[in-house]
């Protein structure tokens, strides 16, 4: 079966929901552990305003201590044209763009209207001309916390109006809420491959409702081989009211090399990591692993090689 890429995001999307400062240092270390436990893409921060999430303010030191000693690909987040042109000239080009799929959403998420981030995105790409990996995220793409249920015909036309200039871009649906079902994200992806070809999608999945690692299969099912997640859990989006963080990147890793499809991740080695992440100060955590792997391991019975758990087992 066809391998996985995963983007542990939860340097971005879930220390983005701690209030208390995560000391750098702290944020180095679990960066680091990603990286170590197989982690070849991690999305680190956010170029965004100090007083909207000051959580993120340290995102040039994370760059200048981690971009040329880290073995993993690292990805920023930015909201507009003014953190695209800061995160280049602090020397990193794998810009993560976002805009939602929801009026309501994006007015609260980044002051602008729908149309208005879609032509900033563009002019990201076209005058700044960012050399890295480029991802354009539609957040809300599913449901939205204000508006509820985003219609599909309507994110289709945002896809539509991004791939005549997003070249070879991944283009993320966002399932902010995790209010998505897996029949909702089979029709997505189904018609976004046959109206636009098999390019490089990529899913975001919440968690709230536990459907993370259902609509991650279904969106593998219907050709989607790049997936973000969080490790532990950690999160909830400040600008969602009621969302909890990303799938679980350890539940993902479950899934996915259990079923056969390789991630490259070393489960053991990045559910020390998402345990040093449940003891973040104020982190609100998730996922199902960590918690059935400690469990059959205090009885003595040990989860083969990280991923491999016999079928039957
Ligand atoms: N990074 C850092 N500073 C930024 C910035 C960015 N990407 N964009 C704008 N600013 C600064 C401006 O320079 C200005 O500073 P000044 O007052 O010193 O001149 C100030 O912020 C206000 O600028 P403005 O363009 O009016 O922005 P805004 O107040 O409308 O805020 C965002 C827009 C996008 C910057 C802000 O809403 C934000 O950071 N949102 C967070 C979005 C997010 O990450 N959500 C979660 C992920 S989906
Ligand atoms: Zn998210």
């Amino acid at each position: 079966m066809e391998s996985v890429t995963i983007v542990d995001v939860s340097p971005r999307d879930g220390f983005q929901s701690v209030v208390p400062f995560i000391p750098t240092a702290r944020k180095i270390e679990i960066i680091r552990g990603l990286a170590d436990a197989g982690l070849r893409r991690i999305e680190i921060g956010s170029f965004v305003s100090r007083t909207a999430l000051p959580q993120m303010s340290d995102i040039q030191l994370l760059l200048a201590d981690l971009s040329s000693r880290i073995s993993a690909e690292l990805s920023v987040l930015v909201p507009n044209f003014k953190g695209a042109e800061l995160a280049m000239k602090a020397g990193n080009e794998n810009l993560v763009i976002v805009f939602s799929a929801s009026e309501t959403h994006n007015a609260n998420n980044v002051r602008k209207t729908v149309d208005a981030s879609i032509v900033e995105a563009k002019r990201i790409i076209e005058e700044l001309k960012p050399e890295g990996r480029i991802r354009v995220n539609i957040a809300t793409a599913f449901d939205c916390p204000f508006e509820g249920k985003t219609p599909l015909e309507r994110v289709l036309r945002l896809v539509e109006q991004v791939v005549p200039w997003a070249g070879d871009a991944e283009i993320g649906l966002c399932d902010t809420t995790g209010r998505a079902l897996p029949v909702d994200v089979a029709a997505a992806f189904d018609r976004c491959m046959s109206l636009f070809g098999r390019r490089n999608w990529a899913y975001h999945a919440h968690d709230t409702y536990g459907l993370g690692t259902a609509t991650n299969w279904t969106a593998y099912e219907h050709g989607v081989r790049i997936f973000d997640a969080s490790a532990a859990g950690l999160g909830g989006c400040p600008f969602a009211p009621g969302a909890t963080g990303n799938v679980a990147t350890e539940d993902t890793v479950f899934l996915f090399e259990n079923s056969g499809v390789a991630t490259g991740i070393d489960l053991n080695r990045l559910l020390e990591v998402a345990t040093s992440v449940t003891e973040i100060e104020g982190g609100a955590v998730g996922g199902r692993v960590r918690a059935a792997i400690e469990a059959r391991s205090r009885l003595g019975i040990r989860d083969d090689s990280s991923t491999k758990v016999s079928a039957n087992g």
